[in-house]
């Protein structure tokens, strides 16, 4: 049995638009390990967050399996499938997609919800989480008062609260300035050399890119051999 966080086995995925099937990806195998941190990268439309939301849980493949700690997910139904990236994955996106109306401290509890904890241990999950994101004096703060920085700091602590195993970040540093970008990558780094967090990245920022230890360019549906970084 493999022992890789997430196995992709000769997956593919095409979308049906008006009768008409478009192929995104074809015959995609690999496992990502435990402790890898992978850059996806590829051009606009190329397939990587599709890619990344079947590595994620959040999608399904067309054709092929995806084993996650060994179960075919296509074999989970909704509601195990929803239990299980609860507890294993942490998901950074490009906008950062908090809520506007909640606190940072209130968007980062938000994911603890579905835990069986009660109101005084989430908040001190949370409170440690936004602390380790050096945003402890700012977990008052709409997100609306927040730099773009400091949204997707808050957005990583949202991550990783649950402490899941894998953390998949979608373009993190795509809508942030250079100095920001390099903090995001700075926090990444840390989740995985001192936390071993499995990080999988997509990314088309050359910078972002080098700052992981592994790399895989996706075109038209495949994927490049590995690169291996440091
Ligand atoms: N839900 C969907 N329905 C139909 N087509 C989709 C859907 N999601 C993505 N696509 C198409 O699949 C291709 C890959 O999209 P995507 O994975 O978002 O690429 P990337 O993230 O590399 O820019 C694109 O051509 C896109 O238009
Ligand atoms: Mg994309």
């Amino acid at each position: 049995m493999s022992t890789a966080s997430v196995s992709l086995q000769h997956v593919s995925k095409h979308y049906e638009r008006g009768g008409q099937l478009l192929p995104v990806l074809t015959d995609i195998h690999f496992d990502i390990m435990p402790g890898d941190y992978l850059a996806l990268m590829g051009p606009s439309g190329s397939g990587k967050s599709t890619l990344l939301n079947l590595i994620a849980g959040i999608d399904q493949p067309s054709g092929g399996a995806i084993l996650v700690g060994g179960t075919d997910i296509a074999r989970l139904n909704d509601r195990e499938l929803a239990d299980w990236r609860a507890a294993n994955v942490g998901f950074i996106f490009q906008f950062y997609n908090l809520m506007p109306v909640l606190t940072a401290l209130e968007n980062v509890e938000l994911p603890l919800l579905l835990a069986p904890l009660n109101r005084r241990e989430r908040r001190e999950r949370a409170l440690f989480a936004l602390d380790l994101v050096g945003l402890a004096d700012r977990v008052k703060h709409y997100p609306s008062e927040l730099s773009g920085g400091q949204q997707q700091r808050v957005a990583i602590a949202r991550a990783i609260v649950s402490d899941p195993a894998l953390i998949v970040a979608d373009e993190p540093t795509g809508d942030l300035d250079r100095k920001s970008g390099e903090e995001i990558l700075a926090l990444l780094d840390t989740l995985n050399r001192d936390s071993g967090k499995t990080i999988v990245m997509v990314t088309h920022d050359q910078k972002a890119a080098d700052a992981a230890r592994q790399v895989r360019h996706l075109e038209k549906g495949e994927l490049s051999h590995l690169e291996i970084r440091q």
